[in-house]
C-alpha cells in the first residue's frame, strides 16, 4: 500500500486503524480457488480470521462459502447472504440452544463428540427437520507450527480419534438415527502451516477413512472438508503457494476419490491465506524512550488491538511510513499496562520520532477479530480499499461502548 495513502487514511480516520486491500483479498481467493480447480473445490472462508461484515460480504461476492465456529459467525454469514448450504458450523462445544438455531438456519453442523449428536438428533426429531451433520476427526498429525495453533495432535481437544474406532463408531451411530443425514467428514490440523507434508498425511488418512465408511457402512458423503491452515510469509524467507500445496495433495485426493467410486464435494476452509497479507495496522508514535538497555517506541496500539505477538510470539514486519534507511534498533511497545505488550522486538528501523506513523504488516487475519477493549480502550476503526475507492467499514469505538449494557446498582450510583 502506498505510503501517502496510508498517511492520508491515518489523518482522516485516526489511529489505531486497520486498512485492508480488497484487491489483494480477491487475488488470494482466486489463487486458492484456481489451485484446486481440478477438484472443483468449494472454498469456505474461515470467518474467525476476520469476521468484519464488509470483508465477509466481499468474500461472499467472490463466491466463498463460510466456515463458522460460533452461532455469531453463522448469523454473520447469513446476514451477508451466504447460502446456508455453503455454511459449515464447526465447534467443539455447542449449547443445545445453539444446535437448535443451527438446525433452524439449515447450515451444515460438524460434531466433535457424541453427547452433542444425541442432542441434535432429539431436536431434529422434535422439529421434524433433517440435520446435515459431519464429524470432525482427529487425524493425529503434527503440523509443525506453533503449539497453540496445532489442532490435529492426538492430545488436542479437537476431533474424534481414528484410534479405538471412536470416529468410526460415531458414524455408525449417526447413520442409524432418524432425521440425521450424515453429510460430511471434517478435519483441520492447525494453522500457519508452510509445509505440504502434514496436509498430505491428513489427506491420505481422510480418504482412507471415507473409503472405510463406504465399504463397511455403505455411507456416501456429500462432502469431505480438509479444513484450513495454509500459512503466509510473515517473514519473507518461507512460503507455501496454494499451487504447490495442490500439487502435493490433489493426486492423493484424486486417488482416494477413484477408490471411493462416488464424487463427494471437496471443501477447504482457508482463513489466514485469504486475508492475512491484505491487512495493515496503522499506529501512531506517542513517544520514544531510551533506557540503558533498549530503545522503546510507544505507540497508540497494543495487544488489545493485535494480540498475535503477545499470544503466539508472532512476528509481524514493521515499517515506518514515509521513511527508509534503517539506522536504529527499536522495540515497538504497545500502550497496554503489561510487560508482555511488545508488538515487535529488536527491529532495525529508520530513526523514529514522536508523531511518526508505523505500519504493522500482514495484520489482516486474526487482528481485528481478536481485538478487545482490555484496559478500557475502544476498538479500532477499519477501512477497506478497492482500487482508488476507500470505505470506512467500521467506525472507531467510543467511550460509551465500554459502558454499554453495564449497570451500577442503585445504592452505588
Ligand atoms: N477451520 C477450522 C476448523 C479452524 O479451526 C481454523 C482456524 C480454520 C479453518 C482456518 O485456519 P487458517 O486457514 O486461518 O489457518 N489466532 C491464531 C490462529 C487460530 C486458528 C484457529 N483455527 C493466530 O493468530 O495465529
Amino acid at each position: 500500500m502506498d505510503d501517502k495513502l496510508l498517511e492520508k487514511l491515518a489523518d482522516e480516520y485516526g489511529t489505531p486503524l486497520y486498512v485492508y486491500d480488497g484487491e489483494l483479498i480477491q487475488n488470494r481467493f482466486h489463487r486458492f480457488q484456481s489451485a484446486f480447480s481440478e477438484l472443483d473445490a468449494k472454498v469456505c472462508y474461515a470467518y474467525k480470521a476476520n469476521s468484519s461484515l464488509a470483508i465477509c460480504a466481499l468474500l461472499r461476492e467472490l463466491g466463498a462459502g463460510a466456515d463458522c465456529v460460533s452461532i455469531g459467525e453463522v448469523l454473520t454469514a447469513l446476514k451477508v447472504g451466504v447460502n446456508p448450504r455453503d455454511v459449515i458450523y464447526t465447534s467443539n462445544s455447542k449449547t443445545d440452544e445453539e444446535l437448535s438455531v443451527a438446525l433452524a438456519a439449515g447450515v451444515n453442523i460438524t460434531h466433535d463428540n457424541l453427547d452433542e449428536l444425541e442432542v441434535m438428533a432429539g431436536i431434529a426429531r422434535k422439529k421434524k427437520k433433517q440435520a446435515r451433520v459431519s464429524f470432525r476427526v482427529n487425524p493425529d498429525i503434527n503440523p509443525r507450527t506453533h503449539p497453540k495453533i496445532s489442532t490435529g495432535l492426538k492430545e488436542s481437544k479437537f476431533g474424534l480419534h481414528f484410534e479405538k474406532d471412536l470416529a468410526f463408531n460415531a458414524y455408525k451411530k449417526a447413520c442409524k438415527m432418524d432425521y440425521i443425514r450424515v453429510a460430511g467428514l471434517h478435519c483441520h490440523i492447525g494453522s500457519q502451516i508452510l509445509d505440504a507434508g502434514p496436509f498430505v498425511e491428513a489427506a491420505k488418512k481422510m480418504m482412507a477413512f471415507a473409503f472405510r465408511l463406504k465399504k463397511e457402512l455403505g455411507t456416501t458423503l456429500d462432502y469431505i472438508d480438509f479444513g484450513g491452515g495454509l500459512g503466509i510469509p510473515y517473514k519473507k524467507d518461507k512460503k507455501l503457494e496454494p499451487k504447490e500445496l495442490a500439487k502435493a495433495i490433489v493426486p492423493e485426493i484424486k486417488k482416494g476419490l477413484r477408490n471411493l467410486g462416488y464424487q463427494p464435494a471437496i471443501v477447504f476452509e482457508p482463513g489466514r491465506y485469504i486475508v492475512g497479507e491484505a491487512g495493515v495496522l496503522l499506529t501512531r508514535v506517542n513517544s520514544v524512550k531510551k533506557t540503558p538497555y533498549k530503545k522503546f517506541v510507544n505507540v497508540d496500539a497494543g495487544f488489545n488491538t493485535l494480540l498475535r505477538p503477545a499470544m503466539y510470539e508472532a512476528y509481524h514486519e514493521v515499517k515506518v511510513v514515509g521513511k527508509k534507511d534503517q539506522q536504529e534498533t527499536y522495540d515497538i511497545a504497545g500502550n497496554i499496562c503489561e510487560s508482555g505488550d511488545i508488538l515487535a522486538k529488536n527491529r532495525k528501523l529508520p530513526k523514529i520520532r514522536k508523531g511518526d506513523l508505523i505500519a504493522i504488516m500482514h495484520a489482516g487475519a486474526y487482528g481485528m477479530s481478536m481485538a478487545s477493549t482490555y484496559n478500557s480502550r475502544p476498538l479500532p476503526a477499519e477501512v477497506l480499499m478497492r482500487g482508488k475507492k476507500t470505505d470506512l467499514i467500521r467506525e472507531r469505538g467510543i467511550q460509551e461502548d465500554l459502558h454499554w449494557k453495564q449497570k451500577i446498582p442503585e445504592d452505588l450510583a
